[in-house]
């Protein structure tokens, strides 16, 4: 027999200091009563309702919920690229709307340039904040080498591999010196093993750069793995259900996949985002003869 998991609420007294420490630091961002509606075919469709929390200075939030539940539209929202109905966010205290490079985004597709080098997509946008050439060149060439790409400086983007995409684009947002980083499942189209990868390098760079990141995915245990806090969100409307602290201490580890913090927290993740469709499922799924009776099996 295994031994019972632990209550995801209980924390170890490093995991406990650590929380403590957090919330001694400054409000980066804050979403204050948010909602948005959009005018669907049969109404309007609210993708979220009442959204409320705070990020913390140098803190990992990942937001989860089912597909609908709202995240690309709270992160799109945040990011400037779209207007919140109702509500408000702050940043460091200020009310703000609209695009700004404080707040950096990464999506999930592959948004590079494609007829410019690693080194000329990094330089881009500091370009374009007004840094001379030799300037820009030089910071490009520090976040290059901080997302581990030194060697692909000149190297085009068709000459990379989706890892290697996701890591500049990485280095293009942070380059910008943004606040807040935006990641909206940056690594969703990777393979399981490279996905692994950029989770582990993701938490190393963000252990060398004074950078709060809001980090969306729909994989529980990339969450986990990730977050400091996790906020779980439900469909129709768009809710927060919870915010979890996550109980597993830091430095993470693959070894901690295992570990019956990890496991506590992704059982109850697990309650959150799954019960429903499961019971919902049973019921009402037809049953799909594929044979006709009568059929030989042998
Ligand atoms: N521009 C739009 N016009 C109308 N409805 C929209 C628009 N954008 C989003 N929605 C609706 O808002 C809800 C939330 O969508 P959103 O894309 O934010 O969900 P999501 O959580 O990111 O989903 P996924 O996990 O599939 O990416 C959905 O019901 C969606 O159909
Ligand atoms: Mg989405």
């Amino acid at each position: 027999m295994s031994e019972p998991l632990p209550d995801y609420l209980s924390q170890a007294p490093a995991v406990a200091a650590r929380f403590a420490k957090i919330k001694e630091r400054p409000v980066v961002l804050e979403i204050d009563h948010l909602g948005r509606q959009f005018a669907g075919e049969h109404g309007p469709v609210v993708a979220l309702r009442d959204i409320s929390f705070k990020v913390h200075r140098r803190e990992l939030v990942c937001v989860i919920g089912p597909s609908g539940c709202g995240k690309s539209t709270l992160i799109r929202i945040i990011a400037g690229l779209d207007e919140p109905t109702s509500g408000r966010m702050l940043v460091d205290g200020k009310e703000t709307s609209g695009p700004c490079p404080e707040r950096g985004m990464v999506f999930q597709g592959y948004t590079l340039f494609p007829w410019l080098t690693v080194k000329k997509n990094v330089m881009f946008g500091l370009k374009m904040q007004g840094m001379a050439d030799d300037q820009a060149d030089q910071e490009a060439r520090q976040w290059i080498d901080l997302v581990g790409l030194g060697r692909f400086a000149d190297a085009y983007p068709a000459q990379l591999s989706g890892g290697m995409k996701q890591r500049t684009a990485i280095a293009r947002a942070l380059a910008a010196n943004p606040r807040v980083l935006l990641m909206d499942e940056p690594f969703g189209a990777l393979d399981a093993q490279t996905r692994a990868q950029m989770q582990s390098h993701l938490l190393e760079i963000w252990r060398n750069v004074d950078v709060t990141i809001l980090f969306i995915t729909h994989d529980l245990d990339e969450a986990i793995f990730l977050a400091d806090r996790i906020l779980v969100l439900k469909a129709h409307p768009g809710e927060v259900q919870e915010v979890i602290e996550v109980p597993v201490p830091r430095p993470r580890q693959l070894t901690q996949l295992n570990s019956p913090e990890f496991l506590a927290t992704r059982r109850r993740l697990e309650e959150l985002i799954h019960p429903r469709v499961e019971a919902h499922a049973q019921e009402r799924l037809p049953i799909i003869r594929l044979t006709q009776v009568g059929d030989d099996v042998e």
